[in-house]
């Protein structure tokens, strides 16, 4: 049995105490994913931005608001667990100022400068144990499989899903499970579900030492 950190879902990054940036992010394949660790037999922690959804009951999760905030919890959690899924899709940027109040519409142009976010798989893969792995998934439109496995290396992944736009808020998906390389291990069309089942079949089969597969 392994110990498995999922990120899920959006976050968000407020402009004023309304306002904020964030994406269309549903939280299905996080859950989805969970749902496929757990009936392994996997120990699972979810941690997620806001949305719509119940993930199952007999996973841990821990409700994050920002990418911020999603990094900390991670970092604290995953020193105990075995891998990490990052099926989350954090805001990359965040306002350099967060007004204490809601901004007033004046009727001109509002410019808002933003800094990137720090990039959650990328950190945990970097701080790596021997032993530990890291999943992480790419949504491209352009250059699909070059860019996921540019990311694939960027964020010492040792495996990263490639999937397009469709995956948003659908039931569906059609992935491309790619390995360091870029080797394309498998291509998979269908349920989420069967997404998440086919995702976790290959990190047992691949990434998991003999003692955690079940
Ligand atoms: O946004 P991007 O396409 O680079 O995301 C690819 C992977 O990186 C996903 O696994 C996503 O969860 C992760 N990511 C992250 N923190 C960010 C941005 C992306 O963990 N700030």
């Amino acid at each position: 049995m392994a110990r498995i950190l999922i990120t899920s879902g959006p976050t968000r990054q407020y402009i004023d105490p309304v306002r904020y940036l964030s994406n269309a992010s549903s939280g299905q394949m996080g859950r989805c994913l969970a749902e496929a660790a757990l009936e392994r037999g996997h120990d699972v922690v979810v941690v997620s931005g806001p949305v719509q959804l119940e993930y199952p009951k007999s996973c841990e999760v821990i409700p994050v608001v920002s990418t911020d905030d999603m990094l900390s919890v991670c970092q604290e959690i995953f020193p105990n667990c075995d891998g990490l899924i990052g099926a989350a899709a954090p805001c990359d940027y965040q306002p350099v100022e967060v007004a204490d109040h809601k901004i007033p519409k004046t009727g001109d142009t509002l410019v808002i400068k933003l800094v990137e976010t720090p990039d959650v798989v990328a950190k945990l893969g970097s701080g790596k144990k021997p032993g530990q792995w890291t999943v992480g998934f790419a949504l491209e439109t352009d250059d699909a499989r070059f860019r996921a496995i540019t990311k694939l290396e960027r964020k010492s992944c040792d495996l990263v899903v490639l999937n397009g736009v469709a995956a948003i808020d659908s039931s569906d998906n059609h992935v491309e499970i790619i390995a360091p390389g870029g080797q394309v291990l498998q291509i998979v069309q269908g349920s989420k579900p069967l997404v998440a089942s086919s995702i976790l079949h290959l990190i047992q089969e691949r990434l998991m030492q003999e003692s955690d597969q079940v």
